[in-house]
């Protein structure tokens, strides 16, 4: 009988889980999703503390240079606050929130960003998870793409990606960066190195990739409305 009853909770959840998958579905498939980057602020301090916890985002954005190298995670309260005064403060740094209909789901940015030695490097994460996979991550890409070799008329943009991040690479591959060199090594919890990569996107191929960029039907992209950092 407790078996039975057991069996019982256990179909029931499935079936929760799947009901609650197609109404999200539906949602993502049917409604229109905009897009837009705004200025991150203090105001952000609980999900980008929230996405700090999350060892999804960790081992995919954090590069271990060595055994002992590994950042304490959970991150205190404290390294959590010195964390996004960095992203606001930080003049080599211009960092916006990710929102989809007015909901901050994730972070993008630029960092190392120097006008005068026309260089930057840009990171992203889409922090709550039931929004990756959507296409979303790729138009806010894009978005900060359009800023940085648009509006702060950059000539190239740089990033760096763990040689397993095989979604982001697909991504970043979409929207023209191409792979330059290795910039060093990845030292995973089972003791196993890894390369990281450096990947470059020049002004003339965002111009082209964008053309052939492919985002779902519902997904638009709002322009980035600051002028300059
Ligand atoms: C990387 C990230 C920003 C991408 O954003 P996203 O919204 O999830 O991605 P999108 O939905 O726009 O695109 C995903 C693409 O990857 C493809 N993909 C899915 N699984 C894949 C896999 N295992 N291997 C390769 N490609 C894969 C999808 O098919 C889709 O491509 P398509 O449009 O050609 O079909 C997001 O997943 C994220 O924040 N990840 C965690 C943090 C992170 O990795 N940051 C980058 C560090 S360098």
């Amino acid at each position: 009988m407790l078996c039975l009853f057991n069996n019982w909770n256990l179909f029931n959840d499935i079936f929760m889980a799947v009901a609650f998958k197609c109404k999200l579905d539906s949602h993502f498939n049917t409604q229109k999703l905009e897009v837009s980057l705004r200025p991150l602020g203090y105001g952000d301090r609980e999900s980008v503390q929230r996405w700090l916890s999350d060892p999804y985002i960790i081992q995919l954005t954090f590069v271990v240079t060595g055994p002992g190298n590994y950042p304490s995670v959970p991150f205190s309260t404290a390294a959590a606050d010195n964390y996004i005064n960095m992203l606001i403060t930080d003049q080599s740094r211009v960092t916006f929130a990710i929102e989809v209909n007015s909901e901050h789901i994730g972070n993008i940015g630029l960092k190392e960003y120097s006008p005068a030695k026309n260089y930057c490097e840009f990171f992203v994460e889409i922090g709550k998870d039931q929004y990756r996979g959507r296409g979303l991550g790729k138009a806010a890409i894009a978005a900060l793409m359009d800023y940085t070799l648009g509006v702060l008329n950059l000539s190239e943009v740089h990033l760096e990606v763990l040689e397993f991040n095989s979604v982001a690479i697909h991504v970043y591959e979409q929207l023209g960066f191409i792979m330059t060199h290795r910039t060093g090594w990845h030292y995973d919890r089972n003791g196993q190195y890894w390369q990281v990569w450096g990947m470059t996107l020049t002004k003339e191929r965002w111009t082209s990739c964008k053309k052939q960029l492919l985002l779902p039907a519902n997904v638009i992209i709002k322009p980035v409305a600051l002028s300059t950092p």
